[in-house]
């Protein structure tokens, strides 16, 4: 008996010091996240300049454009949901006292409304001084093809802003000093790129978000490469982990304890916007192409990743996976 109240006080003892570390944890971490946390400090106005935000009707991109608009650029949000962009679009507007704020239609995943966004786009604007690849979609079990025959995740997250810039870089040309801006993510790190298979229509969706953001890695400074001796820079940025639309497909209860975890502990969508906006906006940045930030800093890439010799063959399969005509402009 005396033994079973030892034990079991024991127990109790164990259990409650693993909840204080767990705790202790979670504090550390909370608190290293606020400690460098990186906030945009530029107060520069944008007024005349034009910026393209993909995928802006939530999280990361919502707040990217709420922070564009204010500060008087022509904005052109590029998004598949039109209802929900026109919805933002009126607050924007009204928040913002910005009239110059559009909504376009573009679906990333899709070769062709690629093509029909930025025909539209050469055909009504007259410049571009930023564009933004911020549209992001993430799937963990469901594997899905594109009407193009690409899988899904990569089509949108790598293949579509490939194309894209390749049908802009003209109008980017002519309006510079332009920038060109990806959001990556440090998840990179967990993924390889498997340049003898870059249409893995088999692999296992979950995995391949991390293989699409070290392809965005790769893609950024290889254009950044072929684009030195021009004023367009090309830069890519881990934007820190928060709760947002991007994590949608993660099943329960894994994406219980997720969401709880990102939105008391990580960032908020504001705050991971920033690295976007100083990439945008700030002057300290007009020089700097082909580097990867975090929090507003520069930060260190792995060797692989920026490997030139597999920049230069993923770009090359990829103007073959996008089916790049040759009266497309070549970068
Ligand atoms: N949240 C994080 O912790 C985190 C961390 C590292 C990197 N990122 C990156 O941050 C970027 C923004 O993601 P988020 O976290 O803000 O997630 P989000 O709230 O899900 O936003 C993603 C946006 O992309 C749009 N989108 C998805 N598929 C599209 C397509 N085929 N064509 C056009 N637009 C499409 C979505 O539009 P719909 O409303 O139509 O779906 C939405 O507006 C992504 O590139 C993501 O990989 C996020």
């Amino acid at each position: 008996m005396l033994l079973k109240i030892v034990s079991c006080t024991t127990l109790c003892c164990l259990a409650a010091a693993a909840l204080l570390i767990v705790l202790l944890f979670l504090l550390a971490v909370y608190i290293y996240a606020q400690y460098t946390l990186g906030i945009c400090k530029s107060k520069n106005r944008m007024e005349g300049k034009t910026v393209i935000i993909t995928g802006c009707t939530s999280g990361i991109g919502k707040e990217t454009a709420r922070d564009i608009a204010k500060r008087g650029a022509r904005l052109i949000m590029a998004c598949r949901n039109m209802e929900t962009a026109n919805k933002l679009k009126d607050e924007l507007v009204k928040e913002s006292g910005n009239n110059n704020i559009v909504v376009r239609k573009l679906d990333l995943s899709s070769l062709s409304s690629v093509r029909e966004f930025a025909q539209q786009i050469n055909r009504e604007e007259s410049r571009l001084d930023v564009l933004i690849h911020n549209a992001g979609t993430a799937e963990v079990f469901r594997k899905k093809i594109t009407e193009d025959g690409l899988e899904m995740t990569m089509a949108t997250n790598h293949y579509g802003p490939f194309l894209l810039t390749h049908l802009l870089i003209g109008l980017l040309k002519r309006s510079q000093p332009s920038r060109v801006i990806v959001v990556a993510s440090e998840l990179y790190r967990l993924a390889r790129l498997n340049l003898n298979n870059v249409n893995p229509t088999t692999t296992l969706p979950g995995y391949l978000y991390y293989v699409s953001k070290y392809a965005n890695i790769v893609f950024t400074l290889e254009l950044a490469r072929r684009l030195e001796g021009s004023l367009v820079t090309a830069n890519c940025l881990h934007p820190g982990l928060m709760s947002t639309g991007i994590w949608k497909n993660v099943p329960p209860p894994l994406s219980w304890v997720l969401n709880f975890l990102l939105s008391t502990l990580c960032k908020t969508p504001e705050q991971g916007a920033q690295t976007t906006i100083h990439l945008a906006v700030a002057d300290e940045v007009n020089e700097i192409s082909g580097k990867y930030f975090m929090d507003c800093r520069e930060c260190e890439l792995s060797q692989g990743v920026k490997d030139p010799a597999k920049g230069k063959k993923f770009w090359e399969l990829s103007e073959t996976m996008v089916k790049l005509q040759p009266s497309d402009p070549k970068i």
